[in-house]
């Protein structure tokens, strides 16, 4: 062949074989999360979430296991059944196994700190799930909601339902949140009474019971029935001739709890309506709830877009590459400002929920009918 065709040859030769790249690159299948399937190389990643016994952890640890898996990665998915020593034997176990990342939805944010060393040791990287892991720096990111908006969601509800803004009242209310060692309580709880606390100041929302601090309003482990057993014991102290108007009840669990025991106590009548009562993750139970006029609100935080988050960042520290941040002040854990991505909750009602929560196909209509 002359050297003039071999060169014409050579090209086009080149020519095709770049245009097979470029084609197979354009075809890369992608996952939910929109990165590139396969890339994985069978790293193990370790999952541990507090516990099953609420609805929304399933469904966090289900939504990251098939995300990561559709990566290519191994998963070890553990739940801790909201036992501490539990949680870090199961994450001591996937330190053995060679996990590469730990994803940690902690039950108790301050208890980890040695486990957690002992993973940095081995070089893991470590994401903070939903709660914030405090009092160690072996925490490389934090992938939530906006808590604190979370809080300011619920108050500013009760704030426009109640008409205080327009000087409306005075309204009986009570205070209710989830336990001291979950540090999202802080911004909850924190978010909320900073709507609601210049309406207590001045005598527009009367707290009966006189509990009016996160520690009087607190609930271990968020428990639905040690609410209930509070709220018994507000309502048989302070309203047997006065009525309560609202509740604030900073999630779902400790929401149907209070239910229950207004329930109990006659509320839920024509004559004795229940009254506003706030929520956050908008459960199933929950949903019916508000669909049958017992609870107000919730707030819906979208695990599916969590999960899909915390699978980036996953992907991005495998990688090598830049894990999503849009937070880096926030979150102060006690040692070190943790890099966090935070989204955005919304406020659930009976006017939006289809649209939220079916027609984003997050529930069916079918799941929360009666
Ligand atoms: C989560 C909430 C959840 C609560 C109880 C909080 O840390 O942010 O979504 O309702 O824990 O599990």
């Amino acid at each position: 062949m002359k050297t003039k065709s071999k060169k014409i040859l050579s090209l086009v030769l080149a020519s095709i074989m770049l245009l097979m790249t470029l084609t197979a690159c354009g075809k890369e299948e992608t996952s939910s999360t929109g990165n590139v399937k396969g890339n994985g190389d069978g790293e193990l990643i370790g999952v541990s979430m507090p516990t099953k016994s609420l609805q929304r952890w399933n469904q966090d640890g289900a939504n990251i296991e098939k995300a990561l898996k559709e990566l290519g990665y191994k998963v070890e998915l553990q739940f801790a059944e909201n036992k501490i020593d539990t949680q870090i034997s199961q994450i001591e176990n996937m330190i053995t196994k060679g996990a590469k990342v730990l994803v940690v939805g902690s039950i108790d944010g301050t208890a980890l700190s040695t486990v957690l060393e002992s993973a940095k040791d081995e070089g893991i990287k470590v994401i903070s799930y939903d709660r914030l892991i405090v009092n160690t720096d072996a925490v490389d990111y934090y992938a939530t909601f906006d808590n604190e908006d979370v809080g300011k969601i619920q108050g500013e509800y009760l704030e426009t339902t109640l008409g205080l803004k327009e000087g409306n009242g005075p309204f009986n209310i009570e205070l209710f949140t989830g336990p001291l060692d979950d540090n999202n309580v802080n911004y909850f709880f924190g978010g909320a009474m900073k709507v609601l606390q210049p309406y207590i100041d001045n005598g527009q929302l009367v707290v009966k019971s006189g509990q009016v601090s996160k520690e009087q309003a607190a609930i271990t482990n968020w428990d639905e029935q040690e609410a209930q057993a509070r709220m018994d014991n507000i309502l048989t102290a302070n309203y047997t001739s006065e009525k309560i108007d609202a509740v604030l009840c900073s999630n779902d669990s400790v929401s149907l709890g209070v239910q229950s025991a207004l329930k109990s106590a006659g509320y839920g009548t024509e004559d004795k309506p229940m009254p506003v009562i706030t929520g956050q993750d908008a459960n199933i139970a929950n949903v019916k709830a508000i669909v049958a006029d017992e609870q107000s609100m919730s707030v819906f935080k979208d695990t599916r877009a969590l999960a899909n988050k915390v699978v980036e960042m996953v992907d991005a520290i495998i990688k090598g590459s830049e894990a999503p941040v849009n937070d880096t002040t926030t979150y102060d854990n006690g040692v070190k400002v943790v890099p966090s991505f935070l989204l955005e909750p919304e406020a659930v009602t009976k006017e939006n929920y289809k649209e939220l929560l079916i027609d984003s196909g997050y529930y069916t209509e079918e799941d929360v009918s009666k």
